[in-house]
């Protein structure tokens, strides 16, 4: 690791860690509630970081009734980016904040890649999960040709330009970042902490007043064996995790590591 990496995290104290588990279509109501069970028994009382499952839409009530009370957080995967009426198939931000959700994903490089979501659609998805009063985790990362080409940094600085044109940045004081390089999305590739930190710093550099303070998230073979040093980074604030989030044991470690 780089000496500019050894630095401590004192000089960004103020943001609470932030782990974020996306199951994405995986698990069952019987998994689910195994996995839930161990998950809030180990994660009881004060924190100081803060820790949300991700369930797939239809188990979002299920997964409440187990971590209510507890200190771990609900979230989405994805939203529409309208907030009523003829979309069928779609939810809302507002449907989701009614059943307990405090987070919503957008932007994940699943859905752009698959579903062929556009940066013009997460910036609306952004806007309509902060109507609902949710935050949105805002998704972005560049594709292995994309770095490979040494373009990394202006596909992040596109990817936020598109939202920063609707909204602006001030409304990112409530807002989570997660960059997560496509290739090392679901590969047990990460990004080398001169890699994670290079695009982390460059990310709050466009945050203009607000750089400090928002949470950036990394995503992409997070795993408890390599959580530790990624949490050291001066400018990673948590981790929003794919497979890590399905076992127990392993989530439990990573959230610890934040802690
Ligand atoms: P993995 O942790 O499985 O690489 O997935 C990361 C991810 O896509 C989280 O949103």
């Amino acid at each position: 690791m780089g000496e500019v990496l050894l630095l401590n995290k004192t000089s960004h104290a103020k943001r609470r860690q932030l782990v974020v588990g996306n199951w994405k279509m995986n698990g069952n109501q019987h998994s689910n509630a195994e996995l839930l069970a161990q998950i809030v028994a180990g994660w009881q009382g004060e924190h100081s970081a803060d820790v949300v499952v991700c369930p797939p839409n239809p188990y979002l009530i299920p997964t409440y009734d187990i971590i209510a009370g507890s200190p771990v957080l609900l979230g989405a995967q994805n939203v529409s980016q309208y907030d009523v009426g003829a979309f069928t198939g779609e939810v809302s931000a507002q449907m989701l904040a009614e059943l307990h959700c405090k987070f919503v994903i957008i932007g994940h490089n699943e859905r752009r890649r698959l579903q062929g979501e556009t940066d013009e659609q997460v910036a609306q998805k952004f806007m309509a999960v902060q109507r609902a009063n949710l935050i949105p985790i805002l998704c972005i990362g560049e594709s292995l040709a994309q770095r490979e080409n040494g373009w990394h940094l202006e596909v992040i600085r596109r990817q936020l330009e598109a939202v920063f044109a609707h909204v602006g940045r001030d409304v990112f004081a409530n807002a989570v970042v997660a960059y997560e390089p496509v290739w090392a999305v679901g590969t047990g590739k990460t990004a080398t902490p001169e890699q994670a930190q290079e695009v982390h710093r460059f990310i709050r550099s466009q945050l203009g007043g607000l750089a400090e303070e928002v949470r950036i998230l990394y995503g992409g073979s997070v795993k408890a064996g390599n959580a530790e040093q990624l949490f050291a980074i001066p400018d990673i604030d948590g981790a929003l995790l794919g497979g890590a989030s399905l076992d127990a044991e392993e989530f439990l470690k990573i959230c610890k590591a934040a802690d």
